[in-house]
């Protein structure tokens, strides 16, 4: 691994004027926002039946109602235009076109994202389609998941399906979002859906998401798609240390330490994806829990197509250092010996350490490992516990959250990083997977009652940002 330099470290204080063209948006998922599961012949997710599951999420929460932004689209189309955003990030429900995974498509589900479309270009809103963000059919589940090989054809042929109705409109796309956590954490730690704990299939799940990704990638280009991008969960691994003094070294064995979580969480997808290669100490770790078998000659060939863009979601450093420590948690296989820490900062309401300048290090080391990609931020945000009070969201914390992460993007591009954009988790309220919708990310309020939609403070202050292309002093 390239090591992690110091650049990027401290961010100004003062104006910052982003570059000319830089893509200001939102973003959002199918499941977490949608509601109508069963409308116009859409068929159950992993995502409903582990909701459905008592004891899988919190509050028992489901994603049955959400937003009801299936109803409410042209409604939040049109906060969208208020707001002055550029590009909405959206994610199509796989269950909505392909009821089964597989075979039969479903032109009424697809009519939704028709309709969301053509709204969003009405509205002058350059819309960015994600394929899959998280809610496989229960029936490829049944069939064995992403741990099968099988999965990563039927998504290709699902893929193809969306971009033959879409593509005429729709030229920013991303094959998947966050594989790393559909394999972890739904294969491995079973903290998501589908609730597997099995660190081989994990692994498994892993390389056929990739698979997956290469195969979709190669369907979406045959039909013309300008844009591919990969969205990741990327962080920089760094020690306790670290997270006061970047500049700090690390022990010999905290690096190792860092190096195998980097191996993980990073160079398992970057390096097939951008050099169709395994960095070596996966494979000895994939060796280990499973085995290799179910990596074929030629996958990595299918795995590394040219793609224009690394989406990063971004939230916060992954602290670690070496010890004993996760090795209950199936979500790191081959790191026992490593612990994850708790980070020396203020932490939003989902405990996650809010460190901005991680944001610039990241961002400066893509652009100095993989500098044949762009980069876009695809999510970003935070949760607070907002309070309506007379009718405004006073979420200081959330703007200075957005604030301090701007600044750590745009010391990224003044210092070379290729960033063309930065989308904001979330545009509205919604369903937080295992944690319901006690957490709320969106700039937008959402009243899950009456499914009143009410501009938080951050929202206003962001379509400011939006307007000016920048930050004022
Ligand atoms: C990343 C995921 O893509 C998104 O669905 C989720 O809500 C946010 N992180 C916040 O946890």
């Amino acid at each position: 691994m390239t090591a992690v330099g110091i650049r990027g470290a401290s961010l100004t204080q003062g104006r910052a004027d982003f570059p000319t063209g830089f893509v200001w948006g939102a973003a959002t998922a199918s499941y977490q926002i949608e509601g109508a599961v069963k409308e116009d012949g859409r068929r159950p997710s992993i995502w409903d039946t582990f909701s459905g599951t008592p004891g899988k999420v919190a509050g028992g929460d489901t994603g049955d109602v959400a937003c009801e932004h299936y109803f409410h689209y042209a409604d939040d189309v049109r906060l969208m235009s208020d707001l002055g955003l550029a590009a909405y990030r959206f994610s199509v429900a796989w269950p909505r076109v392909q009821p089964d995974g597989t075979g039969r498509i479903n032109p009424r589900g697809l009519d939704f994202y028709s309709r969301l479309v053509d709204r969003l270009l009405e509205a002058g809103i350059t819309p960015y389609a994600t394929l899959y963000h998280w809610d496989l059919p229960q029936t490829l589940e049944d069939a064995g998941g992403w741990p099968a090989r099988d999965t990563a054809h039927r998504f290709a042929d699902y893929a193809r399906a969306v971009h033959e109705r879409l593509g005429d409109r729709v030229q920013h796309w991303t094959t998947l979002n966050e594989p790393w956590v559909s394999a972890f954490l739904g294969y491995g730690n079973g903290v998501h859906a589908p609730g597997r704990q099995d660190p081989a299939a994990a692994l498994r799940a892993a390389h056929h998401l990739l698979l997956g990704h290469g195969l979709a990638t190669q369907a979406l280009r045959a039909g013309g798609a300008e844009e591919i991008t990969l969205v990741l969960n990327l962080a920089p691994v760094i020690t306790p240390a670290q997270v006061r003094d970047p500049a700090a070294e690390p022990s010999a064995a905290d690096a190792e330490a860092v190096n195998r979580i980097d191996t993980l969480l990073v160079r398992q997808f970057l390096d097939p994806a951008l050099r169709g290669e395994y960095p070596a100490d996966l494979l000895t770790i994939v060796e280990r829990n499973g085995g290799l078998a179910h990596i074929h000659d030629g996958d990595l060939g299918t795995v590394h197509q040219p793609i224009e863009m690394i989406g990063i979601n971004y939230y916060n450093p992954c602290v670690v250092e070496s010890g004993p420590g996760e090795a209950a948690d199936a979500a790191w296989p081959g790191s026992e010996d490593v612990r994850f820490c708790t980070a020396d900062a203020p932490v939003t309401a989902m405990g996650w350490p809010i460190v901005p300048n991680g944001l610039s290090r990241l961002l400066l080391r893509l652009a100095d490992d993989y500098p044949e990609v762009g980069l876009i931020v695809t999510e970003n945000g935070a949760a607070f516990d907002d309070v309506v009070e007379d009718g405004r969201v006073h979420d200081t914390g959330r703007t200075g959250y957005l604030d301090g992460h701007l600044r750590a993007v745009h010391a990224a591009i003044a210092e070379g990083a290729d960033v063309r954009g930065y989308l904001v988790w979330s545009l509205l309220d919604n369903f937080e997977w295992a944690e319901g919708y006690r957490r709320r990310f969106g700039i937008v309020h959402v009243d899950f009652a009456t499914q009143r939609r009410l501009l938080k403070d951050s929202a206003l202050w962001y379509s400011e940002v939006i307007k000016r292309n920048g930050l004022r002093g």
